[in-house]
């Protein structure tokens, strides 16, 4: 049995976001809420193939992760089943958890090379990376990451040819191609792939993906639309705590007691509960640590400024929220992140 289909029913999954969910965000996201399933970002296939040393050393940064990070699956995107295979023999090779195949992403860049969102033009080449990715790892779950059509909703004929590919699990991100993030998700189209899966009698596990905001939503829609699973994408920004409620324990400032304590074997209960912040001291010196890490581990080949997206997350919804944003977005350095906020905790 792949590790997918012995999750919790439903089971909550990060989603892959290019410079964003990086292995230092991933790595703050395992410390205070850690979900059922993490991914990489979206890693060039071609480019680990292919790239100078250089290249490829810079993109096995996009492919560390710790073991407090598993299950983890790595993210690829190409349109050649040989990379494909390839670079999954390499996910595998490196205690990956599974290889997800991109047939979904609208980036130019990836469009131009005829992968991600591309893929759902030509549902055979789709079946083939599918087929070259269990070749590459035949000890892996495969599973891809797409969405509901390209210029318009094909589900009904895209998903079957995925199916026929026989993945562990597909996430069907609720809008077409076209549709970008511009139109709110539909999660009744979750719930017909969850119906033509069954109408298949396939094993492949539907995740949705879309719009959720918090795992009170995510139970929700899981409800309604039966999927098995949801991922969630944009509402971990500044909250790394998201998935876990039970990081009560460690953002000690916010007594845990309102929310119960926590063990291990509740870790995953998917109950609906309350929102959980932790204190806003906590929350801003979680962002510092956020900054130290990325500094750490990633310093040396990404830009100091990817830190911005996060501080204006972090910094946000309380007094003086903006005027700290604003002093956050003008640093290069960590340290600098800490005197701010630490004198921003003793000015208050
Ligand atoms: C900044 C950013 C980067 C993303 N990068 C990826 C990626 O690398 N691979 C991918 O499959 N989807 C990527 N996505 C799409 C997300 O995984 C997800 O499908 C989308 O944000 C919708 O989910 P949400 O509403 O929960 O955010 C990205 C989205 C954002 C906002």
């Amino acid at each position: 049995m792949d590790f997918w289909h012995e999750l919790p029913s439903p089971f909550f999954v990060l989603a892959p976001m290019a410079n964003v969910t990086d292995a230092a965000f991933r790595q703050m996201i395992a410390k205070y809420g850690k979900p059922d399933v993490m991914y990489t970002e979206f890693v060039s296939a071609d480019g680990l193939c292919l790239a100078d040393d250089e290249g490829k050393a810079k993109l096995m940064r996009d492919l560390l992760f710790t073991e407090e990070q598993k299950p983890i699956v790595a993210q690829f995107f190409t349109n050649k089943p040989e990379m494909m295979e390839r670079a999954a023999a390499l996910a595998q090779k490196l205690g990956f958890d599974g290889v997800d195949i991109n047939m979904g992403c609208p980036d130019r860049s990836i469009e131009k090379q005829n992968a991600g969102a591309k893929l759902m033009l030509n549902p055979k080449l789709a079946q083939e990376l599918v087929a070259a990715a269990k070749r590459g790892a035949p000890k892996l779950p495969i599973s891809v990451k797409t969405r509901l059509g390209y210029n318009k909703d094909d589900l009904e004929k895209w998903l079957p040819a995925l199916l026929e590919a026989r993945p562990a699990a597909i996430i069907v991100h609720a809008r077409t191609r076209k549709e970008m993030s511009k139109v709110p998700a539909r999660w009744e189209r979750i719930k017909r792939a969850v119906e033509i899966r069954d109408e298949m009698v396939s094993e492949t596990l539907i995740v949705g993906n879309g719009d959720v905001v918090d795992l009170e939503d995510a139970n929700i829609k899981a409800e309604e639309s039966g999927a098995d699973g949801v991922m969630l994408g944009r509402a971990v920004f500044g909250k790394p705590w998201l998935f876990k409620n039970a990081s009560a324990k460690l953002l000690s400032e916010n007594s845990s007691e309102a929310y119960g304590k926590s063990s291990a074997s509740d870790r995953f209960a998917h109950a609906p509960q309350p929102d959980f912040s932790p204190a806003l001291t906590t929350r801003l010196r979680i962002a510092a640590e956020h900054a130290a890490l990325f500094e750490k581990l990633l310093g040396d080949v990404k830009n100091f400024s990817i830190m911005k997206k996060h501080f204006k997350a972090y910094a946000e919804g309380f007094p003086g929220a903006k005027e700290l944003r604003m002093k956050l977005m003008a640093t290069n350095s960590a340290a600098e992140v800490k005197d701010i906020i630490e004198t921003f905790i003793l000015e208050r």
